[in-house]
């Protein structure tokens, strides 16, 4: 049953936030529009495994874990353990700590294609040093895109390509305000599958492209022989293949996507769950790709702090030690078994779809215009029933067969509603917030 829960003091620092924070937050997926603004928490106050607590006092079984980058669990204590031995040691020394070398062997002893390695403390960090390393190193332009890159000024000229309002990736309904006109055309999406369609782009631009960076997988698995295709073609255009594994590395696989389908990069970009949500990022590739960014300028203070590359060690060897591999896949497998099962009691028409690693909830429906109310009603429900989660889910190694059995018996009960609303064609009557707002598609499903 739904409870009461009121998040009112999530809604009046988010009030205050209007004024003193443009955006209002950091991460626009961090925004109370991406979910059921009033009725999802904002602010929450602590987290511990698989669940958190909010400002309110309200607690919740978390599927978003930070938009992936919590991949042990929230607060793990072999990780926060080492943290703390190291800020007690000192989070940042004048000179470069011991664990700069450490982590680069384990990233190259775990990551297939891994030779080298550039740290950063964020994904769209690193993916700029990628672009800028492709761009160095081959002493071309541009760069063939494919999945979302982050924030920085040479992936988002892409939009100057084409009329933000039309709907059309790469990041319909966004403006590039503050970018460089002068960089479009610098960057060039392509479409997640096409071949073709990356073909004539290699061509057209023919001796000026310098990468094709993609996201190689989301929630679903290239066709067969594609990833090869692209390498394939990227090389035979003198371009350097990069895989951007800032959302789907370390799940699937410790050594990345690649270690699964066997195609490797020349360079791959990695953040987030590296390191269980403590900042850390980097790029690592092959000492013909990566060994000129010695003679770039790419430098900052904190890429090297000692907190991110203590937590990254740590956590890449729990994920070892803990047999991760093997556990995502139970986890997502009973996660989609119970919500197939959920669906199914409910009479709803639809199916948990996706790799077991990031499984999402696809509903038939009568209208696809209908999609967004949907998900903003399933959403809404969820919340209402202690569980923060978008229409997909991202699990941690925290969450165990109870935080499941919880879930599918809320998703069962949102699904009812969702089940009525959509037969007497009163959606609209059962949502008591604005419909859900995406800023961007992603080109990568
Ligand atoms: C594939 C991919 N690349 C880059 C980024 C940007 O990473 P960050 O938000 O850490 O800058 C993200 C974030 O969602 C991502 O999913």
């Amino acid at each position: 049953m739904a409870s009461t829960r009121s998040v009112t003091r999530s809604m009046t620092l988010y009030t205050k936030a209007e004024k003193l924070i443009p955006g209002r937050t950091q991460l626009i997926s961090r925004r109370s529009s991406m979910f059921a603004d009033g009725i999802n928490p904002v602010y929450a106050e602590r987290a511990k495994g698989a669940r958190f607590t909010d400002v309110d006092g309200n607690e919740y079984i978390d599927w978003v874990n930070a938009v992936g980058a919590v991949v042990l669990g929230h607060a793990d204590d072999v990780v926060d353990n080492a943290v703390k031995k190291q800020i007690d040691q000192g989070s940042i020394y004048t000179l470069n700590s011991p664990l700069e070398v450490e982590l680069a062997e384990e990233l190259v002893s775990t990551i297939p294609s891994a030779q080298m390695v550039r740290y950063t403390k964020a994904g769209g960090e690193a993916c700029a040093v990628a672009a800028r390393v492709a761009r160095g190193t081959t002493g071309r332009d541009i760069i063939l895109f494919c999945g979302y890159h982050g924030w920085h000024d040479w992936y988002q000229s892409a939009n100057y390509l084409v009329d933000p309002d039309s709907g059309e990736f790469p990041f319909a309904g966004i403006e590039p305000i503050g970018v460089p006109r002068v960089l479009a055309g610098t960057a060039i999406p392509f479409s997640y599958g096409n071949v073709d369609m990356l073909e004539d782009l290699l061509k057209k631009y023919d001796g000026q492209v310098a990468a094709v960076m993609m996201e190689p997988v989301r929630s679903e698995l290239p066709s067969p022989g594609y990833l090869e295709n692209v390498k394939a073609l990227a090389h035979r255009h003198g371009a350097l293949l990069v895989f951007d594994e800032v959302s789907c590395g370390w799940r699937l696989r410790i050594g990345g996507v690649q270690t699964y389908t066997g195609v490797t990069p020349d360079m791959t970009v990695i953040a987030k769950a590296m390191s269980n949500g403590y900042p850390m990022g980097a790029v690592v590739g092959s000492v013909e790709a990566m060994e000129p960014a010695g003679r770039m300028f790419i430098s900052s203070s904190y890429w090297s702090d000692n907190i991110g590359l203590a937590a990254a060690i740590t956590t890449i060897r729990e994920l070892k030690r803990r047999d991760s591999e093997r556990r995502f896949e139970e986890i997502g497998e009973k996660l989609r078994r119970a919500l197939d099962g959920a669906l199914k009691n409910a009479g709803l028409s639809g199916a948990c779809k996706g790799l077991y690693v990031n499984p999402y909830v696809s509903i038939d429906l009568p209208d696809p215009k209908l999609s967004a109310k949907v998900s903003t009603l399933f959403i809404q429900e969820m919340a209402k029933r202690g569980i923060h989660t978008y229409m997909a889910f991202k699990a941690t190694l925290a969450h165990i067969d109870e935080d499941i059995r919880v879930t599918a018996k809320a998703a069962e009960e949102a699904f009812s509603i969702i089940k009525t609303g959509l037969e007497s064609g009163t959606v609209d009557r059962f949502l008591e917030c604005e419909v859900k707002r995406e800023p961007f598609r992603r080109q990568v499903r």
